[in-house]
Formats: structure tokens, C-alpha cells, sequence
């Protein structure tokens, strides 16, 4: 079933004080939260106990870890693996986001290997997509996009594929303040809805969550929310402050 969500990517910022402070005064907001209007936080890998243990007993509220290996342990010095993720408790990965593509050169390969393991662990991927500047100013962003979904997802069942949370982040908007226009989230959302129900039918395209990504922000997002493809946000920025975030938040439809 369908969620709309609201994501936040602290990426590698904050130290554990400021994160302990920012999760409580986010969590100590009144939010109209069910099973399909969630709260997820995807924190860097030291802070997940700590956040795991701030959000026990909120109910549709979750920690995510950032990114997990694609095997389940062995000699991979510094990397986290899904067996340390399910020890903690923690049941959401985001996976394949730009800014790791770009500095650590996560191909679509070892990105469908890591959508694997976290499935197999029946854990919720974050599944990242998105193009760079120089795609959308060619006009090739869809394609570009439906490869990239193509390449690390479809070879996944139809019961699998609708685990799995897409992001729609375009590059050219994730850090810079130029956020994507309603119309052009809404155009690429409908997009990837429609490439999904081209391979695995309607009923399962529209049964998965797809989230929008790129300098969203208290003032945007009920706006960007309200489209009908757009199902909540991964949110960089915006999210490491209280106050933004909560209104975020409340953006969900
Ligand atoms: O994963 C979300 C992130 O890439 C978006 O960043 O700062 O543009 O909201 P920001």
C-alpha cells in the first residue's frame, strides 16, 4: 500500500548532541501520522542507536540508515551490513543517493546487489534516482531516469518491487535552493509511475511510494506534496532544522 512520506537526510552532518537535540524538538510536535503518513529519518551510521531509541514507541515515526553494504558481513573494513542495521532495530536504508554514485562510483550493479540484501532482510530500501544538469538541459531526463530504474530494480518481482521507496532527486536541485518546479516533479513522477506499470502492471506501479528530493523546503513542499505522483520527500537541508521539518511534515497529504 501506497505511503506518503516524509524523509529526512541529515547526510553526514551534525554531532550526536545536536542530532539528540534535533530529533526532540521535531518529536515533540503533534503529527497526524497512520500507517500510510510516516515520519522517516535516515541519520549518520553513528547516531542510529541513539535516534532508534529517541523514536521507540512512536508510532509511523522511523530511523533509516544512509547506505548498508551489499553483503551481509565479512572483511569489508569501515562498512556497515544489513545483520548490523537489524541488530539495531533499524528497518529503512536509503540506497543509491546522487552524492554516493558520484564520490564512491555505487554502479547500477551494486546498487540492485544492495537492494537485495535489504529486502532479503526484509528491510525498506530507499531506492535514489535522478539526473545531472547537463541531462535535463538536453531533455533526456526520462530516459535517463528509466534506465537507472531499469539497471537496479527490475529485475526484482512485482510482490518485491512494491517494498521498495523510489526518490526522485534531480541532481541540479539537491544543495542548490533551485528546487525542481511542481510541474516538472509531477511530469517526472508520472513518468516513473508509468515506467513501473509498464513492466509490472497499474496495480503495482501505484502501490509504490515515490518521493521527491532536491532543496525542498517548509515553503514547498505542501505544493510539491500535493501532486498527484508526489508522495512526501527526502529532505537534505531543510531537515537538520526543527522547525522547517515539522512544517514539512505537515506538508504530507
Ligand atoms: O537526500 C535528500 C537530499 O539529496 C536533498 O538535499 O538539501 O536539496 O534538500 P536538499
Amino acid at each position: 500500500m501506497k505511503s506518503q512520506i516524509a524523509a529526512a537526510n541529515w547526510k553526514m552532518n551534525l554531532t550526536l548532541q545536536q542530532g539528540e537535540t534535533l530529533l526532540d524538538e521535531i518529536l515533540a510536535q503533534p503529527y497526524q501520522l497512520n500507517h500510510n503518513r510516516l515520519v522517516v529519518f535516515a541519520v549518520p551510521a553513528p547516531y542510529l542507536a541513539m535516534a532508534q531509541q529517541k523514536v521507540a514507541g512512536k508510532s509511523h515515526v522511523f530511523i533509516a540508515a544512509q547506505n548498508c553494504y551489499s553483503k551481509k558481513s565479512g572483511a569489508y573494513t569501515g562498512e556497515i551490513s544489513v545483520e548490523m542495521l537489524q541488530s539495531l532495530g533499524i528497518k529503512w536504508v536509503v540506497l543509491g543517493h546522487s552524492e554516493r554514485r558520484e564520490y564512491f562510483q555505487e554502479s547500477d550493479q551494486f546498487l540492485a546487489e544492495k537492494v537485495n540484501i535489504v529486502l532479503e532482510y526484509n528491510m525498506t530500501p530507499i531506492f535514489c534516482c535522478g539526473e545531472p544538469l547537463q541531462v535535463r538541459e538536453a531533455g533526456t531526463q526520462n530516459n535517463f531516469v528509466a534506465k537507472q530504474l531499469e539497471a537496479s530494480l527490475y529485475h526484482l518481482s512485482a510482490e518485491q518491487l512494491q517494498k521498495v521507496v523510489i526518490a526522485y532527486e534531480p541532481i541540479w536541485a539537491i544543495g542548490t535552493g533551485k528546487t525542481a518546479t511542481s510541474e516538472q516533479a509531477q511530469e517526472m513522477h508520472a513518468h516513473i509511475r508509468a515506467e513501473l506499470a509498464n513492466k509490472y502492471g497499474a496495480d503495482v506501479a501505484k502501490n509504490v511510494s515515490i518521493l521527491y528530493g532536491g532543496s525542498v523546503k517548509a515553503a514547498n513542499a505542501a505544493e510539491i506534496f500535493g501532486q498527484p505522483d508526489v508522495d512526501g520527500g527526502l529532505v537534505g537541508g531543510a531537515s537538520l532544522i526543527a522547525k522547517e521539518f515539522s512544517t514539512i511534515i505537515n506538508g504530507l497529504k
